[in-house]
Formats: structure tokens, C-alpha cells, sequence
């Protein structure tokens, strides 16, 4: 049984939507490769001389209020966006806070014309020196424990899932972790991989760390189907199997709503239920026997946390 594990204190809506504070736009930039269908940018605010310098930690979201109102006149609400900087800072700078944001482009309901997501491309088109009006922190449960060098990670990943994660590597790689940190990161195409310089350099130089790439339609699995984050839980068993083991381990899983359920299934039929919380009823049946009705009742234990919207 894995000891209790305890999480640092840390500040949460120190600046509300009511009265939110303005920050000032350091860079954006793409994080997408050339040729991507998909804009997503990484976007540092400066936070000098307001109540939010220094307050944010890995894991922790920022909220921005776009200009404007919405369709029934009234002043957009915050949207948040997970922070991928370090706790330190982005570069090491406590008033820099980064985040990834991926322009949301859809079909509007009614009229069929091109919607484009309010906040995402509000502040996706925002050049360096635009204020910009924030809040925050949010979150005070998806973010690394005290003393995080002290255990093993498995970090679940699906497109700008991964921007905590950036952040608490960065963070893990500051403490001097030796223990096991695997990133298994999702995306639809090459060119999606975020950050993929950073963590593949990490890959080659630091032992205990291991990047694990899905890319879902480019790089099918052996029967021809979608390569999905939880799958290589099945097709890399033999590197993640003596982490999931350890009594020290705890799971991350952020990004695309839904992705949580697969990653669950795969865990329960693999037996590790410590990392689940599984009804009483559920516990008589075997695994193996369980219907997706029963796989959609399981919830995660102490052991994982999951952020996805
Ligand atoms: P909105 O305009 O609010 O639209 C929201 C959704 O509704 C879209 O999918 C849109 O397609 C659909 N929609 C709304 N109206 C219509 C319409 N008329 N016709 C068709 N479709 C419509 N996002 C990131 O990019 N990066 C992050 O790191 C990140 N972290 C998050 C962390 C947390 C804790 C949470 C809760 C969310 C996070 N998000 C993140 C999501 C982010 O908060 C926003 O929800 C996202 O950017 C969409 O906001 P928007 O204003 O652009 O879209
Ligand atoms: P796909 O869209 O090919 O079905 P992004 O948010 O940038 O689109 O990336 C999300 C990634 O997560 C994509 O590769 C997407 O694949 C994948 N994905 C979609 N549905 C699931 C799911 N249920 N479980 C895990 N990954 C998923």
C-alpha cells in the first residue's frame, strides 16, 4: 500500500474574473510544425507588478477574459489554460507564466459558416506587447507532490494535455529526480508534437526519462487502428509495467475529455486497481468480465490525477 501522499499548500484565486488584473503579452509563437492543420501556440504573459507574480505552480491554470461580449451582449467569461512554464517561471523568471493554446476552428451549429473558438484565437492573435486581462490561480489538486523527486511518474498526455507536464518535467528535472518519469504523449499528426525538441533531448540524455509518442493518423498500431496514449500502456508493457509496480508511482492524465475511460479500462484489465477507485460490487467480478457500463463507473484513486476539458 503506497504511503500517503502529500501535496504543498499553494494559492489559488488570488485574482478573480470580478477583478481581474492585466498582464502583458512576452511572445507567441507556433508550436506546430510547418504544414500542421492545427494552430497551437506557446504564449508567455508578463506578470511584473501584479498579484499574480510568482503565485503560479506546474499544474495550476490561468484565466483570461477575452475582449468583448458575447452573443447576448454580455462580457465574455474566463477561460483557463493550463500553465506550461516551470513553477520557477518560464526561463526561470517568476513573473513569466507560459501557456499552449490551440485555436478551436469548427462548423457553427446554425449557420454553418466557420466558428472560431472565442478565447483560443482571441489570444492566439495577440502580439507581443498586448495587455491582456487574467485571473488565477486555478487548481490546487493536479499538481506535483511535496518532495516530487521522491516518486515515479507516468504522465498521460493528448494534444495541449501536455502543457502541464512541460512544466512539471521541468520542475522534476530541477529537483534532481533519478526515479522514472515517462511522458506518453498523443496527437494527431507528426507535426504535432509539442515540444518535441525539449523532451526528445531529455529522452537521449537522462536515463529515467522515457517520451512515448502516439501519433493517432500517422503511426497506426500493428492491427491497423488509431494509436491512442492508453494503448501503449499494452504495447510498451515491458518499460512501464516495473513503474506501474512501484508503490511510489503516481499517474497524470491530461488533455481531450474522454481519454481518462480507455486509460482506466486498460489499467483495470491489466489488474493494477490500486490506481482506481472501484465500486464494492465492482470488486466481485473479475476484470476480464467487465462491461464499458462498468469500465465507465471507475474513478481514479489518490494514486492518479485527471485534468480534462
Ligand atoms: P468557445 O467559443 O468557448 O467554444 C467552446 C466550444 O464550443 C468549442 O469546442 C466550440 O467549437 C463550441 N462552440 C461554441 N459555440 C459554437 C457555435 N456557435 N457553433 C459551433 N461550435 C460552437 N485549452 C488549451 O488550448 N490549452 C490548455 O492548456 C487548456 N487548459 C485547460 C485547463 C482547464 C482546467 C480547462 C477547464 C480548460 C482548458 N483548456 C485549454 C480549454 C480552454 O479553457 C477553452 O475551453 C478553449 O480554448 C475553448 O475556448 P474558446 O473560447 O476558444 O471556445
Ligand atoms: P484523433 O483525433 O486522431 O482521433 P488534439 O487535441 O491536438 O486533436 O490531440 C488529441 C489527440 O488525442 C489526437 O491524437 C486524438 O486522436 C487523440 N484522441 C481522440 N480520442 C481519444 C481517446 N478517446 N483516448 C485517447 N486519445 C484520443
Amino acid at each position: 500500500m503506497i504511503r500517503e501522499i502529500e501535496y504543498p499548500d499553494v494559492e489559488i484565486n488570488v485574482v478573480r474574473a470580478k477583478e481581474p488584473v492585466e498582464a502583458t503579452i512576452l511572445e507567441n509563437y507556433i508550436a506546430t510544425a510547418a504544414g500542421s492543420p492545427n494552430f497551437i501556440r506557446h504564449i508567455t504573459f508578463d506578470l511584473r507588478n501584479t498579484p499574480l507574480e510568482g503565485k503560479f505552480v506546474a499544474g495550476q491554470s490561468i484565466g483570461v477574459i477575452p475582449e468583448g461580449v458575447d452573443e447576448k451582449g454580455k462580457p465574455h467569461k474566463v477561460r483557463l489554460y493550463s500553465v506550461s512554464s516551470p513553477s520557477k517561471g518560464e526561463n526561470g523568471e517568476a513573473h513569466l507564466v507560459s501557456t499552449t493554446v490551440k485555436r478551436v476552428i469548427d462548423e457553427h451549429w446554425e449557420t454553418q459558416e466557420i466558428y472560431t473558438g472565442t478565447c483560443s484565437n482571441y489570444i492566439s492573435s495577440l502580439k507581443p506587447g498586448s495587455k491582456v486581462k487574467v485571473t488565477g490561480p486555478s487548481g490546487k489538486r493536479f499538481i506535483l507532490p511535496k518532495n516530487p523527486q521522491e516518486y515515479n511518474y507516468l504522465f498521460f498526455a493528448a494534444g495541449t494535455g501536455v502543457a502541464p507536464f512541460r512544466g512539471m518535467v521541468m520542475d522534476l528535472m530541477d529537483a534532481g529526480s533519478t526515479n522514472d518519469i515517462a511522458l506518453i504523449f498523443g496527437c494527431p499528426y507528426r507535426t504535432d508534437l509539442l515540444y518535441k525538441s525539449y523532451f526528445e533531448d531529455l529522452n537521449t540524455k537522462i536515463p529515467n526519462f522515457h517520451y512515448l509518442k502516439s501519433v493517432s493518423r500517422e503511426e497506426p498500431r500493428g492491427d491497423g487502428s488509431k494509436y491512442y496514449v492508453q494503448y501503449q500502456l499494452i504495447d510498451n508493457r515491458e518499460l512501464i509495467e516495473p513503474i506501474l509496480k512501484k508503490d511510489n508511482t503516481i499517474i497524470y492524465v491530461c488533455g481531450l475529455k474522454g481519454m481518462e475511460t480507455g486509460i482506466y479500462q486498460i489499467l483495470a484489465q491489466q489488474g493494477y486497481l490500486d490506481y482506481l477507485r472501484v465500486s464494492d460490487d465492482l470488486l466481485t467480478k473479475d476484470p476480464s468480465t467487465w462491461s464499458w457500463d462498468d469500465i465507465k463507473t471507475l474513478k481514479p484513486s489518490d494514486r492518479m490525477h485527471v485534468e480534462v476539458y
